[in-house]
Formats: structure tokens, C-alpha cells, sequence
């Protein structure tokens, strides 16, 4: 529905002020479009589902199903603050799917990056399918597309890569956020209540944890990444990196080394800390992180995430390294 070309004169929402404005038109237009009828959205919990929630929740309430699929590669928290704010706080109806397992068998043993990616791509639209198959009566399925998905492909997110759902259950397209630019979904989410953490947090990629757990993906691999993650970005916080650098996280390759904890060799995996600015993703440099932070976020890392036993700095810019590792 509607233009997929942003006007001329479409002022930049800058302000409050213009975020409310925004809210109360698209609230008036959904309303027109969606009518009595129900709408079906996948919540990531990233900042552009987490806002076309936020606007379908105040347009047409319950009439809005969200389907949460835990991947198991989310990082820790998310889902519980998904349930917190939208099913809590909104009150919105929403529908929790603990898809982990199903995840990490489908992905037992598979090394290759693509392969990972379209497996986990796959199986999420499986998922989130059987889901809306259970569902009465949706006509309508919001998607949170914004304008740089549609000058920069299809108009389909990237994390969408892997052909959609089946001709059967084709729905029309809900997309309230497509002429928006990522400042500007910020600022509206901020007017529509939604907490600081959700709407300013970095971007996280659609196979999440599954690409920066390296090569075939293991659980316990997978929880050092999770928690050596956790540790990073509460430190970052706590420093006052948090909104300062464009994205950090860690990775874990699939390689042991040898170490000593309490007079005892270990054998164990190392944990890669990568925090990187850039403007637009194609290129990228190294956030000059303070070596005595570096120190510290090691020493947590080492002492609290089981089965690790170095932690290394990525000091390559992009180009030649990618800002992930797969
Ligand atoms: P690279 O590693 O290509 O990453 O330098 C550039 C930006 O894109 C994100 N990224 C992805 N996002 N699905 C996504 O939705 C993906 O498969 C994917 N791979 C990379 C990455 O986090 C970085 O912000």
C-alpha cells in the first residue's frame, strides 16, 4: 500500500514534536487500512519490528498478533525483554515460539557461513509459517521495512533473504515505517514509549549469534559468546561506550588453546572482542577502546564465562576484514 518513494517535501522527523505528528497520521491510516480486520507481524525485538509493534499496538490493539521466534542465537536478554515490554507493559498479543533446539539441530555440524545463514533464514520463515497457519482469520502482515531496505534492495529485509512464506498465505503488506530512515524510526520509537536500550541499541544481524559463533555451532560455544557478549556490552555501558561506538560484540572460533587457571592447565576457547565505527557498513574502523578497559572486560571474560581461557582484540579495519567474522 502506498508510495514506496519518499517525498520531496517529507520533512525529516527530527523532533517529538514531528514523531507525534507521524504517530497520529500513521495511527489514522492504519486504522483506514487494517479496519476490523487481524495483522500478523514477526517481533524481533530490533528497533524497526519493535516500532511498527509499538504503532499497530495503539492503532488497532489486540487485532495485532506478534510472533516472537526465539532462534536461540538472540543475545541474552532479548527475548525476556521482548515479553517484558510488549506482552507486559503493552499489552499486545503476543506469541512466544522457544524455537532453539529445532535451531541448533538443524545446524549441528554445518561450518560453512552461507549454508549457516540460509538454514537459520529458512527455518525461521518454517517457523514463523506453522505459527500464522495456527492463526484465524490474518489478512494483513506488517513487516518493519524502512527506506534504506528499499533504496538498497527489493524492499525486503535483509534477513529475509530466503523467499518468504508460501503462495497460499499471501497477506497484504502492512508497512507503516518504509519511507522512514533509521534516525528517524528512532526518534518515533522514542515518542512511542519504547525503552532507550531497544531503540538505540547497535545493529545486531538477523542470524544473530549464529554468525559470531564461528564455524559449526556448538552450545557451549554458543553460551560463551552469549555471555562474553552480556560482559562487553555492560561494560561498554558502564563506561559510557554505549551509543558512542557504532557496533562491539564477541566471537568465539572453533579452536582450543592452552592455559593455566588455579595452577591447572586448561585447555580452552578464546574470545574475540570486536568494536568498530563507520557510517554506512562498507567500510570500518577500529574504536580505540582504552587499554585498561580492555584489561578489565578480559579479566571478567576469563574469570566468569565457563570454558574460556584468552581474550584477543580484532585491531583490522574493514577493508580487509568484514565487520563479522562470518
Ligand atoms: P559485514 O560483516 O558484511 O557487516 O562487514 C556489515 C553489517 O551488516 C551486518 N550483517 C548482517 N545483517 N544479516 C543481517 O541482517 C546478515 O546476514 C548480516 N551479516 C552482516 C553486520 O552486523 C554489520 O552491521
Amino acid at each position: 500500500m502506498g508510495t514506496n518513494v519518499r517525498p520531496a517535501d517529507m520533512a525529516r522527523i527530527t523532533t517529538p514534536e514531528l514523531a507525534e505528528a507521524f504517530i497520529s497520521g500513521q495511527i489514522k491510516e492504519l486504522q483506514a487500512q487494517i479496519g476490523d480486520k487481524k495483522v500478523l507481524l514477526a517481533l524481533s525485538g530490533g528497533v524497526d519490528s519493535s516500532v511498527v509493534a509499538a504503532l499497530l499496538i495503539k492503532a488497532v490493539g489486540k487485532q495485532l498478533v506478534c510472533v516472537h521466534v526465539n532462534h536461540g542465537l538472540l543475545r541474552k536478554g532479548e527475548p525476556e525483554q521482548v515479553i517484558e515490554v510488549f506482552r507486559n507493559k503493552m499489552n499486545a498479543n503476543l506469541v512466544y515460539v522457544d524455537a532453539s533446539d529445532r535451531f541448533l539441530d538443524k545446524l549441528a555440524g554445518v561450518a560453512e557461513p552461507e549454508k549457516k545463514r540460509k538454514i537459520i533464514g529458512a527455518e525461521f520463515i518454517r517457523v514463523f509459517e506453522e505459527e500464522a497457519r495456527k492463526l484465524d482469520g490474518i489478512e494483513f502482515l506488517a513487516q518493519g521495512t524502512i527506506y534504506p531496505d528499499i533504496l538498497e534492495s527489493d524492499g525486503v529485509k535483509a534477513h529475509h533473504n530466503v523467499g518468504g512464506l508460501p503462495e497460499d498465505m499471501k497477506f497484504e503488506l502492512v508497512e507503516p515505517i518504509k519511507l522512514l530512515f533509521k534516525d528517524e524510526v528512532r526518534v518515533v520509537g522514542k515518542a512511542l514509549g519504547l525503552p532507550d536500550n531497544m531503540v538505540y541499541r547497535q545493529p545486531f544481524p538477523g542470524p544473530g549469534l549464529g554468525v559470531r559463533c564461528l564455524g559449526a555451532i556448538t552450545r557451549d560455544r554458543l553460551e560463551a559468546v552469549r555471555e562474553s557478549d552480556a560482559i562487553l556490552r555492560e561494560e561498554f555501558a558502564r563506561n559510557g561506550l554505549e551509543g558512542k561506538v557504532w557496533q562491539y560484540f564477541t566471537a568465539v572460533p572453533d579452536f582450543k588453546s592452552v592455559g593455566i587457571k588455579d595452577g591447572k592447565r586448561t585447555f580452552a576457547y578464546p574470545v574475540i572482542i570486536r568494536a568498530v565505527n563507520t557510517k554506512d557498513a562498507m567500510t570500518a574502523t577500529v574504536e580505540n577502546v582504552p587499554f585498561e578497559l580492555l584489561q578489565h572486560i578480559t579479566a571478567r571474560i576469563t574469570a566468569e564465562v565457563p570454558d574460556v581461557n584468552r581474550v584477543l582484540f580484532d585491531l583490522t579495519p574493514k577493508p580487509s576484514a568484514t565487520i563479522e567474522w562470518e
